[in-house]
């Protein structure tokens, strides 16, 4: 079994760069099948859930080659399968955005229900209710999608609750639909605008992403493009609340600072200063840390993917804070765990109640999903004393070398077990 072993207590100094959104790379991949021709991604982050959207690619038929360890060529011309195995598809979330994808360009997909975290119920009604608007058919059976449509024809779709997944899964699925579709009450996160870039640079015309209504004129073709992917704010938010809880001083380089904004506000009023540059911030703390109240939103409210690190950070401010998830039912799963090493965490429902403590004892704790694995790795080191962090797989679904990086800001982790991450074992 693989699992960090983290001496903690120690600040965290120094300097660490930032890799591509995970969560705009999972829906870039299965969109270069709308290409006709080689798409270049650059920026891409080394973690296994690329890794498992690599490999269905290349089990489709498309033709995949490594330039440099963040850049790709992938050409999925003659691709020939239009399906989604069950067990590639349970090993990630964004597994359906190859529903859009396929449909789109051979007007048929069979996808097996999506795996990824276990944040609580996760339907995707909203994707296959964009899909069944611009003229598909949708058949679930045996676990599998099936839809099909011979002519996709643009709607006006209103979805009844914004989904970073349905949004992109529509915009997928409508850029070669003839004529215009609209989408309102989209989600509006930075990976949503990067999605409708690339799609743009391949040729889409696609309006308004990033706003509340998102206008699709349908295209003819699309042809292959080198695109560049966006850094990821959860990575980079990661780095952030580490420095500001191990009371360190770290510069977080290749960030967007804008799209840091809602955690650079929380974390400035919890005491940490937060500086920002063009394409970096750096975050350090030498006072005390404040409670906090926080409510998790849709894109530009606070991030859910953010809330087990603030959680985890909160647990050392000098009074009550609470917590309030307004996205997941069941994001609180990493609390057992804090507890384990003294924390004092009551969990109601969807709100949390974090009652500072000063005192705080290492412990072996088991990463629950990938957020919260990473807020149980940045406790272990903000505490005094050896913990381990078991089941990182969920943490490797998300982050890129984090023992390195990690390593480069001073920490003591190292990574016990079979050698090699399974996101290289992976590609
Ligand atoms: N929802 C529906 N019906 C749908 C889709 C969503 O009711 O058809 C509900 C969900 O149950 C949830 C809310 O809408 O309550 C938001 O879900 P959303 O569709 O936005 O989530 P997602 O697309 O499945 C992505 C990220 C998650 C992140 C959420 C919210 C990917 C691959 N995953 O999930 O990221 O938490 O958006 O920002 O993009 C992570 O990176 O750790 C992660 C879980």
């Amino acid at each position: 079994m693989e699992k960090f072993v983290i001496n903690g207590g120690k600040p965290l100094i120094g300097e660490v760069t930032i890799g591509g959104a995970k969560n705009a790379a999972v829906a870039i991949l299965p969109a270069t099948i709308l290409a006709a021709g080689p798409c270049i991604i650059e920026n891409l982050p080394n973690i296994s859930d690329v890794a498992a959207s690599i490999r269905i690619l290349y089990e489709m038929g498309a033709s995949v080659k490594t330039i440099d360890k963040t850049t790709i060529e992938i050409d999925t011309t003659h691709i020939h399968v239009t399906s989604v195995s069950n067990e590639m598809s349970r090993q990630m979330r964004a597994s359906y955005y190859f529903l859009g994808a396929l449909l789109a360009r051979f007007g048929k997909a069979s996808v097996a229900m999506p795996g990824g975290c276990n944040l609580g119920p996760r339907p995707i009604d909203q994707h296959l209710k964009a899909f069944a608007a611009l003229g598909a058919n949708i058949d679930v059976e045996y676990g599998m999608i099936n839809i099909s449509s011979d002519a996709l024809v643009g709607e006006h779709i209103f979805f009844d609750t914004i989904s970073v997944g349905a949004t992109i899964n529509a915009m997928l699925g409508a850029v070669y639909a003839e004529g215009v579709t609209i989408l309102e009450n989209v989600a509006k996160e930075p990976h949503i605008v990067d999605v409708a870039n690339f799609l743009n640079t391949m040729g889409a015309d696609i309006r308004g992403a990033g706003t509340d209504v998102i206008k699709i004129r349908g295209v003819q073709s699309l042809s292959g493009c080198t695109y560049s992917i966006v850094p990821d704010q959860i990575e980079a938010g990661t780095y952030m609340v580490a420095a500001a809880m191990t009371g360190g001083n770290v510069l977080i380089k290749n960030v967007i600072p804008k799209h840091l904004e809602p955690i650079t506000s929380k974390l400035e009023r919890a005491g940490a200063t937060v500086k920002e540059y063009d394409d970096a911030v750096r975050v350090y703390r030498t006072g005390p840390l404040e409670p906090l109240n926080i409510k998790t939103m849709p894109h530009p409210g606070f991030p859910t993917d953010m809330q087990a690190l603030m959680g985890a950070m909160l647990r050392l401010a000098k009074g009550t804070s609470i917590i309030t998830e307004g996205i997941w039912e069941n994001r609180f799963r990493y609390v057992d765990e804090l507890v384990r090493m003294g924390a004092n965490i009551q969990v109601d429902g969807r709100v949390a109640v974090i009652e500072g403590v000063c005192e705080l004892s290492p412990a072996p704790v088991r990463a629950p999903d990938l957020r919260a694995g990473a807020a149980l790795v940045v406790a272990a080191l903000a505490t005094k004393g050896e913990s381990e962090v078991e089941e990182i797989g969920h943490i490797e679904r998300g982050y890129e070398d984090i023992v390195e990086k990690l390593r480069g800001l001073g920490a003591d982790i190292k990574r016990v077990g079979c050698p090699g991450s399974s996101a290289q074992q992976a590609i």
